[in-house]
């Protein structure tokens, strides 16, 4: 892209301002700065002055959840059916691991975050350890794809390989990039990172299936006859990966989709729950709830909206590949962006100072003809870690590990 073509690209959305340092570029940063315009999606940027209209719901309706008195009774069943498929090499996993992890406020990975406390015990590693019960129970590996981003990349890839992927094998390892998003302040500015460089972010967990795409992984997957994809979360460190029972339970009741989900813990718990939208399955996020949703009750007198999400859900390849073209919905969070001040100075704020734009991969479950519910045990599956303290925290799931046993 020449600079009038930036130039003209920019002053049609507002943001001529980010050649503010140009001149005093050298030629490579001008060319890098350039291409990074010319690669930015900038017309999204303008809904951020009509967030509120982005999240319009449809008619909720509960979905009931496979509750544990059913999955006890059928565990035996559901186990073969799921360990059968897992041999099969039908089964891969998906680590979403492109997040920045703003929250546990760390400068690595959220994965390199050692949660022991006699020795060393990283996120990653807890997560390894988990996938590798299913590898023996099942006797037999299953592919790993790991998402990351620009800005973790290289820290994952060399940190997972310095461990040796902590007893996974190598040839089942799989890292591909996700997509980045400009960031913005609140008038939907994009920031400067630096003088040649604009503030940008990952664009959320939902491009996970495209960008695999576009690293050319699908291919891998056909060639592989992968049938299901157990996409996951970095920051769970209980949590089970390619659970022969839910996958046996998800491809017993035909569902293009399984997602675990755990009893809230109160009404007003802060995660998102599974519901009907005008017929299809989809997820109300906590924000969404409204008071009468929240006390509403099913048929048999209990909650009607009272399993939340947990980030793992078990996606059928055949129903992924049909979504791949739609576009997800375009969430827009408030988060802490580092930026150039005035002066040209690099600021790292203590507080939210502007917009990231996302898609999330809870938006895919929508686009799903059926989905399974199915409960699991909060305590034995869900220490999600997102702050330093408090609430699902380093503290909350360190506490959780001892109580299932592991060693900190
Ligand atoms: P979170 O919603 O917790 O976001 O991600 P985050 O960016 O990691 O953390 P905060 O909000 O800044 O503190 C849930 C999961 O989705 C992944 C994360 O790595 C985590 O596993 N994720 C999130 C991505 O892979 N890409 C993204 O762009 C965002």
């Amino acid at each position: 892209m020449t600079l009038s073509q930036a130039r003209e690209k920019l002053e049609k959305y507002g943001q001529e301002h980010v050649l503010k340092y140009y001149d005093e570029l050298n030629e490579r940063e001008k060319d890098e700065l350039l291409a990074q315009i010319e690669a930015t999606d900038m017309s999204i940027l303008e809904s951020c002055k009509h967030r509120d209209e982005l999240a319009k719901k449809g008619v909720i309706t509960p979905l009931a959840a496979m509750q544990l008195p059913e999955i006890e009774a059928n565990r035996e069943s559901f186990t073969e059916t799921g360990l059968e498929a897992i041999k099969a090499g039908k089964v891969g996993a998906v680590l979403l691991a492109g997040g920045m992890g703003t929250r546990l406020g760390s400068d690595n990975p959220k994965g390199m975050y050692n949660v022991g406390l006699t020795r060393e015990l990283y996120i990653f590693e807890c997560l390894v350890n988990n996938m590798l019960d299913v590898v023996h129970q099942a006797d037999a590996w299953f592919h790993l794809f790991i998402m990351t981003s620009d800005k973790n990349h290289e820290a994952t890839v060399s940190f997972l390989k310095e461990h040796d992927y902590f007893g996974y094998k190598a040839e089942y390892i799989h890292f591909f990039m996700q997509e980045m998003a400009a960031a913005t302040d609140y008038d939907g500015k994009i920031y400067l990172e630096e003088k040649g460089k604009l503030s940008t972010s990952p664009n959320g967990n939902g491009g996970w299936f495209i960008s695999m795409k576009n690293a050319g992984l699908l291919e891998l997957v056909q060639k592989e006859e992968i049938e299901w994809l157990n996409v996951f979360a970095v920051d769970n460190v209980l949590q089970r990966i390619a659970d022969p029972c839910f996958v046996g339970a998800t491809i017993q009741k035909n569902c293009a989709v399984g997602a675990k989900v755990v009893r809230k813990n109160a009404p007003d718990e802060k995660v998102g729950v599974m519901c009907l939208e005008d017929g299809r399955p989809s997820i109300v996020e906590y924000y969404e709830l409204t008071d009468e949703l929240m006390n509403a009750k099913d048929e048999n007198g209990d909650p009607a909206y009272y399993f939340g999400v947990i980030l793992n859900y078990l996606f059928r390849v055949a129903d992924l590949l049909e979504i791949l073209e739609n576009n997800l919905p375009l969430h827009i969070v408030e988060k802490k962006i580092p930026f150039l001040n005035e002066n040209g100075e690099q600021v790292k704020p203590e507080t939210p100072n502007g917009f990231k734009f996302e898609n999330l991969v809870l938006d895919m479950i929508h686009q799903m003809k059926s989905c399974l519910p199915f409960e699991v045990v909060r305590e034995k599956e869900f220490a999600p870690i997102k702050n330093k303290t408090g609430v699902d925290s380093v503290e909350s799931a360190r506490e959780l590990l001892k109580k299932n046993g592991v060693t900190l």
